[in-house]
């Protein structure tokens, strides 16, 4: 079979589609021949050898993959040839907190990834997802979508809540759809003013530049009369951070998600004096996916997908999320 792999030296330079030998599933495993994986920035970063510079050559790249079953092994009892189903980010984490072995067994890293014609994943580290969505919909899910929903679970967001979010990329995106599900007030920043109205198509309730306001943390307070904002989903790290911690209320949430923003500093004082509650977020466990999946079927969402490429051309992909034109999601089709 193909598959994208990094092979020699880190550099997107250095991705190929090379051929590497046919998986089989061995027992408690299931075969499946992936019909379309997703990027996240993550990918990005492996590539560039920032994400784990002890990554063995060659390795097969991606975390998120859909695709039907063609094979199951011995013992596998949720799953028979011909079932669509999405992978889980951390093959191991089914349900509870995260422990050091589950956040270990994410794919694409210390482990080969999806982006290739066929993957053999543990029964246990896949789900069904809604019947709306197509293969390359529901390869969005896995990292993105389900990193803002525990985000946005675990800081309590419901019907009347005010959120945050930073930019227009894919975890962003899915926040933006899963906050308005759940009935919150939503504001977003972006580089793009024609990405903002975007956003406010798909239901941002206000947006801002934050290229040319940069004093956003200022803008997301009026938007709650002073107080300022329940939940913020922080996607940028320490360049964005400070500015976070002064758009949130007293007493609120910031789910620290992402590096986009690169390096910064951040007062410390903010946290303590407003009692505000720093949750940093690992993506999310199969019952987490499950139970968002449940609010994709009932809302009938569509994940937002800026464009697919064919497999031919998955450097391609890369470059494209590299360049930070995309607005949600970049799709591989098979
Ligand atoms: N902790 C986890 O479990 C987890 C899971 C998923 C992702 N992440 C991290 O979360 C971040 C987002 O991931 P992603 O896959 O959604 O990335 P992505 O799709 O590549 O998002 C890129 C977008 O982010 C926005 N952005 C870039 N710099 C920004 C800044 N300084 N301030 C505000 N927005 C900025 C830009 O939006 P505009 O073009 O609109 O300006 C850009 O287009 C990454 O750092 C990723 O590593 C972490």
């Amino acid at each position: 079979m193909k598959a994208l792999v990094i092979h020699t030296a880190f550099g997107l330079e250095n991705l190929a589609l090379l051929d590497r030998p046919d998986p089989t599933p061995g027992a408690g495993q299931v075969l499946i021949r992936v019909r379309a994986a997703s990027l996240n920035y993550r990918d990005l970063l492996i590539a560039r050898g920032m994400y784990n510079p002890k990554l063995q050559f060659p390795r097969t790249l991606g975390s998120d993959a859909a695709g039907e079953v063609v094979a199951i092994g011995s013992g596998v009892t949720q799953f028979k040839p011909g079932d669509r189903v999405a992978n889980c980010f951390m093959p191991h984490w089914f349900d509870g907190p995260i422990t050091e072995s589950v956040a270990k067994s994410t794919l694409g890293s210390d482990r080969d990834g999806v982006i290739a014609e066929l993957a053999v994943f543990e029964e246990r580290g896949l789900v069904r997802y809604p019947d709306h969505l197509s293969f390359e919909e529901a390869a969005t899910l896995p990292c993105a979508a389900v990193t803002a929903w525990n985000a946005l679970t675990e800081a309590k967001t419901g019907p009347g809540t005010t959120v945050l979010l930073q930019g227009t990329g894919g975890v962003s995106i899915f926040a933006l759809q899963l906050a308005k599900a759940l009935g919150a007030r939503v504001f977003i920043t972006s580089s793009s003013d024609d990405k903002l109205s975007r956003a406010i198509a798909l239901g941002a309730d206000s947006g801002t530049n934050y290229k040319t306001n940069p004093d956003w943390e200022k803008w997301a307070r009026q938007q709650t009369n002073g107080t300022g904002v329940d939940v913020v989903v922080e996607v940028g790290g320490a360049g964005t951070l400070d500015r976070s911690l002064k758009a949130a209320k007293y007493g609120g949430h910031v789910a620290l998600i992402g590096v986009l923003a690169g390096t910064g500093t951040f007062n410390p004082m903010l946290i303590l004096m407003k009692a505000i509650r720093v949750q940093g977020v690992f993506v999310g466990s199969r019952a987490m996916f499950e139970a968002m999946n449940n609010l994709i079927a009932e809302k009938q969402l569509r994940p937002i997908i800026d464009r697919v490429f064919p497999f031919s051309e998955a450097p391609a992909a890369f470059r494209h999320l590299e360049s930070g034109a995309h607005f949600g999601k970049v799709v591989i089709r098979m």
